[in-house]
């Protein structure tokens, strides 16, 4: 699957590492696949979203796709990246901001350096309007159930919310709830359905219970929500 056309990706995944500012290696870790790169930077490139939020930065795989795209579609959109681990010098020591300064993105790029579920309420406070919204960052089915409760509340119609690691149970969930609890239409992104796990009885079970492991993105329809009171099982 080809990449976005970004030099520093490209070198990125041809090596399988990130370079710190100091020219020291570090292996690529956490992000998102070749084929799930081209997909966001396709989307991003299709829709042409005005603003966009990503949640989990790491080492700038998503970002870099995300902006390249921006940077295509030269029409003013933006790029917020939430993840409070960026500069961490435990963690990503800022070699995402790193990577986005290298491709000569960093003038669409904004960082916010804490957890999302500090920084998503204080955008929605502040009025910000979402077009497009990556969620990719704590998985745990309350986090991620967060991320999207909030993106949703700023996502303008007919905006895109795309997932990554959805074959993930707790990931898997939070898409149940957005299929039944608030109106939105899967999108068909142009990728066979993949049930990969570790063995053939791990897969079959994914499977059955539909946990494709491909991203999946979904649009919203209405800015709709249930009666108070209203419970599905889902
Ligand atoms: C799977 S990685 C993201 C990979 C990235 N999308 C890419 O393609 O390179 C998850 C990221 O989420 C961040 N993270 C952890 N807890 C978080 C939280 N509460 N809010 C937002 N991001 C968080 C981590 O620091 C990590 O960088």
């Amino acid at each position: 699957m080809m990449l976005p056309p970004c030099s520093i990706l490209k070198d990125m995944f041809e090596s399988g590492y990130a370079e710190d500012g100091t020219g020291g290696k570090i292996p690529l870790h956490s992000n998102i696949s070749r084929q799930h790169a081209r997909v966001l930077y396709e989307m991003v490139r299709r829709h042409k979203p005005a603003v966009c939020v990503e949640i989990g930065m790491c080492l700038g795989i998503s970002a870099l796709s995300i902006l390249t795209a921006l940077h295509e579609n030269a029409n003013g959109g933006r790029l917020i990246s939430i993840d409070p681990l960026q500069t961490d010098p435990a963690h990503e020591k800022g070699i995402g901001l790193l990577n986005v300064k290298r491709a000569g993105l960093d003038g669409l790029h904004t960082l916010i350096e804490k957890k999302s579920y500090e920084a998503l309420p204080a955008l929605l406070a502040d009025g910000l309007q979402v077009d497009f919204g990556y969620i990719d960052g704590w998985h745990s089915f309350d986090y991620a159930l967060l991320d999207f409760f909030y993106l949703d509340k700023m996502l303008s119609v007919p905006g895109i919310v795309g997932f990554n690691d959805c074959g993930w149970r707790c990931v898997h969930k939070v898409l149940k709830f957005v299929q039944r609890y608030r109106l939105y239409r899967e999108m068909d992104v142009g990728i066979a359905p993949s049930y990969k796990a570790s063995n053939h009885l791990f897969s079959l079970i994914k499977r059955i219970e539909g946990r494709i492991s491909n991203d999946r993105y979904f649009q919203k329809l209405e800015d709709w929500e249930p009666e108070g009171g209203f419970y599905t099982h889902f």
